[in-house]
């Protein structure tokens, strides 16, 4: 079976190699640390086998939760914000067809509290009058203002329209098993409920019920994701060696960049449906990396789009920065360039040619350019883009930032930073107790 790969070579230029390989054992150490538990933020490693230990039972539950919410709903409400929504909405924007919202395809999964718009809550209120909806709703600690009041303002429209009965059969909460205010509503409600583990953070938490539960609705299928996250468990463990081990040789490969004075990772593709797995992934480095003034600014870019808006300062602005291309090896249709008579727009020389052709040399132009130009250029392949290889590739993510994390020598798996905006904001809103 096809593999991700991981091509460092364009990289090399601003660093060696040698350089590199020589934090082989540095970020072995640091796997070997994730592995025993002996590292900081120790208590936060759950997510490390979840692929490994999530039972057929709780699949099945899961499953079972999801199917029930298709037959009853047209529309489906994830709420939820950072980690608490974006592994699924990554997901589920890289497995839909891209118009599948205005095809009529059924449910249709929409977001709410991951802002607090007044406007966009007004809008999602009026696209739900009438329609038959339900509402996932996802807070760890249960607490967060931004899902809470969007929830609240939900709840109350799906009571008045459907009766409390219906509305609590229609209404599922995913979080702490046992602490914050969603888990005692959710009790008070008897909602149906999913725990999130203590030892999971919400941007490490796509492979619980967080992401598992809203993918489903959306019908993809969730046992190939978690087949290729096992697939990735098993290939980034601590005892594969360091040349074999992609996370390891990335985790390696952007520290040393970072040494070197590149300062920003931008994460790139060439397939309009990663821009959220980008999204992703900036949390899930940026969180857990930017701390005690350290750590790689992630910044994200969609290609060939964005190469009319930020490709000139890719090319020619501060050499601060340094690329990581995700490239899809093999795109799920084909087609073709036609041949057109009278040739007015002058492609003909392309006619008979795929569309990824194309695609395939403007990612070939790029890299020669920012290579060129003096950016870095690490290449994410994989094979296509499918439950399977996403599965392995957020995986793969995971498992290269708790590394990173270590040798960067911060805990990768805290957020105090998070807080401060918040105590501001509870002050100025009178919130009791601030
Ligand atoms: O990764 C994190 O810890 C954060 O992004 C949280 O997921 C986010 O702040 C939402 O928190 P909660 O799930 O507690 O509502």
């Amino acid at each position: 079976m096809a593999k991700i790969k991981l091509e460092i070579e364009k990289a090399l230029g601003a660093i060696t190699k040698e350089q590199v390989y020589a934090q082989a054992s540095k970020a072995m150490e640091a796997n070997r640390r994730l592995e025993n538990g002996t590292g900081k933020g120790n208590d936060f490693l759950g997510w490390l086998h979840l692929p490994s230990s999530i039972t057929a039972a709780e699949l099945a539950d899961i499953q079972a939760t999801a199917d029930l919410l298709r037959s009853k709903c047209e529309v489906v409400v994830v709420v939820g914000i950072g980690g608490s929504y974006l592994g699924a909405k990554a997901v589920i924007d890289a497995l839909s067809g891209s118009f599948d919202q205005l095809s009529g395809k059924k449910p249709v999964v929409v977001y709410a509290g991951h802002n607090i718009g007044e406007d966009y809550l007004h809008e999602l209120s009026a696209y739900l009058n009438n329609k038959s909806f339900g509402i996932i709703n996802i807070s760890k600690s249960g607490t967060t203002t931004e899902p809470a009041l969007a929830f609240r303002i939900l709840k109350k429209q799906l009571e008045d329209a459907l009766g409390k009965a219906e509305a609590k059969s229609r209404i599922v909460a995913v979080t702490d098993k046992a602490r914050g205010a969603l888990r005692t509503l959710a009790d008070k409600e008897t909602y149906k409920t999913y725990v999130i583990p203590d030892n999971v953070g919400g941007r490490f938490s796509v492979l619980t019920p967080v992401g598992l539960l809203p993918i489903a609705v959306a019908g993809i299928d969730i046992q190939q994701l978690l087949a290729g996250a096992l697939e990735m468990e098993k290939n980034t463990a601590s005892a594969v060696p360091f040349e074999e081990n992609l996370a390891e040789i990335y985790a390696a490969t952007r520290n040393e960049l970072y040494k070197s004075g590149k300062k920003i990772e931008i994460l790139a593709n060439f397939h309009p449906k990663l821009h959220y797995v980008s999204e992703w992934w900036k949390q899930l480095y940026g969180e857990s990396e930017g701390k005690e003034q350290k750590g790689i600014f992630t910044a994200s870019v969609d290609f060939t789009t964005d190469l009319h808006s930020m490709g000139q300062w890719i090319q020619e602005g501060e050499r601060s920065i340094y690329e990581t291309v995700i490239s899809v090896a093999k795109s799920n249709y084909q087609v073709e360039v036609p041949f057109d008579e009278q040739d007015l727009d002058g492609l003909n020389f392309l006619a008979g040619r795929r569309v990824d052709y194309v695609n395939k040399q403007a990612e070939l132009g790029t890299q020669m350019a920012h290579v060129d130009g003096g950016v870095p250029n690490l290449r994410i392949e994989i094979p296509e883009l499918n439950e399977y290889y996403l599965g392995q590739l957020l995986y793969f993510f995971e498992r290269a930032c708790g590394v990173s994390g270590y040798l960067l020598g911060v805990n990768p798996f805290d957020q105090p930073g998070v807080e401060a905006y918040k105590k501001n904001m509870f002050k100025l809103l009178n919130k009791p107790g601030y």
